[in-house]
């Protein structure tokens, strides 16, 4: 049995070490918010963060994060009103919407560890995260906009 915490709650799985953390949320934990793309690490779709840092779960064995703190996008605010998802909203980012579980986990990561990202920063820190239907340019723009909206939460 291999142990950690997913969204708050302690999670027992049976699996082989070895096992993709990606397989064991979607499969044992029934989260099925992140998506498989491409297996390899290069699309960014299974993107969840591991304490706090944004990981690719396809690419993670869930031996290697016993004991740590998972958070997928089901439990990156319990009413989906993370800043950054509120602004995914508001400029409708998604179009199919593969993607967006992975982009938002990763936007969240961003702006936590640079709360006030340039440009360049946004950029360099999205572009791993592919889209096939090219929502970039809203990406970047929902990003900016949920940078405004968190420091002016911090400043009130
Ligand atoms: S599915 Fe993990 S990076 Fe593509
Ligand atoms: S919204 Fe379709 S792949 Fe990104």
């Amino acid at each position: 049995m291999i142990e950690f915490e997913i969204n708050g709650r302690k999670v027992s799985v049976d699996a082989d070490p070895q096992t993709p953390l990606l397989w064991a949320i979607r499969d044992e934990i029934g989260l099925t918010g992140t998506k498989f793309g491409c297996g390899i690490g290069m699309c960014g779709a299974c993107t969840v963060h591991i304490d706090g840092q944004a990981t690719r779960s396809c690419i993670t064995a869930v031996g290697d994060i016993a004991g740590l703190k998972v958070t997928t996008i089901e439990g990156l605010d319990a009413d989906a009103n993370h800043p950054v998802q509120e602004a995914w909203r508001n400029l409708r980012v998604p179009q199919c919407g593969y993607c967006q579980s992975g982009q938002i986990m990763q936007a969240a990561s961003l702006l936590q560890d640079t709360p006030n990202p340039t440009d360049q920063d946004i950029d360099d820190v999205m572009t791993g995260n592919l889209c096939r239907c090219m929502t970039y340019p809203r990406i970047r723009q929902a990003v900016r906009e949920a940078a405004t909206a968190m420091s002016g939460a911090q400043n009130q």
